[in-house]
């Protein structure tokens, strides 16, 4: 059984070198809440929530975190924690109420002021263009799976940028393509809960000709900025050493970690792994095959656990099923994820494999645990262990000569896991979300002494 491995007193920042960047990562749909405050219009998460039955226990993202009202608090937080760099993004239906026309002036000064504020304390801001809430108006219209996102994506990316970018130096254009296409327009679990074929491969390569459309207006506008974007990824292991469980576990990691990585290195789809793929070039239009790839700065990645995967003659399209961690008899985290700090050492390794990518950073990982107040105090060794059994292998695979130049923690405070709702505490600081009072827990207090 994998477990965590045991704290080890020598790892230090130092070991990582000087020039690597350590952070902390967060999203606006998770922290902010004011989902209505000054004109923001809503983002398919407000109308996906408001629906009965798609998030856990009915929670809303409306309040969250108090982010957007209480900004100084938290960022406050995160120059008491010592932690150089913070990752956070902005909500398009902020800035662009119904996503395309008229700029909400409101939107743009409330970021000035985070930047700002993060500015003047000392904290280097990473800004995300999209994490996941995409304006309700423009769902409306087809969304992802309507060819004119293009459009509407690359003006939000130019306001950001023409606004933003005097400002900010790191930029990183979307998050975890695969997760928000696969799971809210091929499964339905997330916003905006459409499900099939149909839906998933329009919307992915509309979302890889937007990464790509909206990386080259940063660099055009900001030729000073250092430009990323990042990457969900899982190590995938057959279940069982035999041809079919093998060439499954091939196909699954084509889904899950090769489909936006590789067309934007220049490599194309993976078609020959998953034939049912190759519907995506009905979408396709004269001259996409030169607007597919980007020259990214830097990669992020972001790891939590590995997959299991077995062949399911079943299984539509793909031919290969996800064995549950659950049943694995593995330690597990509150999202029923694997704890398996290797799959980090592994996927650093695989992505090293692509000489197309220049540098790598962990845009994200951590886990969530139950944790529980006792005397005003988070105690949570798991998760302090988890973060440095990650560390661990970050290291391992830096002095084994792969790139590897960045660790942002994901996250900052408790807050609104997508359809999970708050059960999961994702955080370094825990919330009381009838009080908002916080509460830097025991892991928190770590990386705090490890990044003195
Ligand atoms: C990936 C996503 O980027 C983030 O929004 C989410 O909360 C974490 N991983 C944990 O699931």
């Amino acid at each position: 059984m994998a477990s965590i491995t045991p704290t080890d007193p020598q790892l230090t920042k130092e070991l990582f070198g000087d020039d690597f960047a350590w952070g902390v990562s967060t999203a606006a749909l998770q922290t902010e809440g004011a989902c209505d405050a000054h004109g923001k219009g809503p983002s398919i998460w407000d109308a996906f929530t408001a629906k009965k039955g798609k998030v856990l226990n009915g929670e809303k993202p409306t309040i969250a975190c108090e982010f957007y009202d209480n900004y100084q608090r938290d960022i406050d937080l995160i120059k008491q924690l010592n932690i150089p760099n913070f990752r956070f993004s902005i909500a398009w239906s902020r800035i662009l109420p119904t996503g395309e026309g008229n700029v909400n002036q409101a939107g743009i000064d409330h970021y000035h002021k985070v930047i700002d504020y993060c500015l003047a304390v000392g904290v280097e801001p990473w800004v995300t263009i999209y994490h996941w809430d995409l304006p309700q108006a423009l769902e409306d219209k087809g969304g992802w799976t309507n060819r004119e996102v293009v459009g509407w994506f690359t003006n939000f990316a130019t306001i950001c940028a023409q606004s933003f970018g005097a400002k900010v130096k790191h930029w990183m254009v979307m998050n975890e393509p695969a997760v928000f296409t696969g799971a809210g327009y091929f499964l339905g679990i997330h916003a905006p809960g459409r499900r099939g074929l149909g839906n998933f491969l329009p919307a992915v390569h509309h979302t890889v000709l937007s990464i790509v459309a909206g990386a080259k207006v940063l660099r055009a506008l900001l030729p000073e900025a250092v430009i990323g974007t990042t990457f969900s990824c899982s190590h995938i292991e057959p279940y069982a050493d035999k041809p079919r469980h093998i060439a499954a576990a091939r196909r699954a990691d084509a889904l899950i970690n090769r489909l936006f990585i590789e067309p934007i290195l220049g490599l194309g789809y993976p078609t020959d792994d998953v034939t049912a793929l190759k519907g995506i070039y009905k979408y396709y239009q004269p001259g996409d095959e030169d607007n597919l790839s980007f020259d990214f700065d830097f990669i992020g990645l972001q790891n939590y656990t590995r997959e299991i995967v077995k062949y399911s003659f079943f299984t539509p399209y793909i031919g290969a099923t996800l064995i549950k961690a659950e049943n694995r008899g593995v330690e597990l985290t509150s999202m029923r994820w694997e704890v398996y700090p290797q799959a980090m050492f592994e996927i650093l390794k695989k992505y090293n494999a692509y000489p197309q990518i220049k540098k790598i950073l962990i845009t994200e990982n951590g886990a969530a645990f139950p944790d529980e107040v006792i005397d005003d105090e988070v105690h949570d060794p798991k998760r302090t262990a988890y973060i440095q059994a990650n560390l661990q292998m970050i290291l391992k695979a830096k002095q084994e000569g792969l790139k590897v130049s960045g660790y942002f923690v994901w996250t900052l405070t408790d807050n609104f896991e997508w359809a999970e709702g708050y059960h999961p505490r994702f955080g370094l600081i825990h919330i009381d979300f009838k009080t908002q009072q916080r509460i830097i827990k025991g892991s928190g207090k770590w990386y705090a002494d490890f990044l003195r």
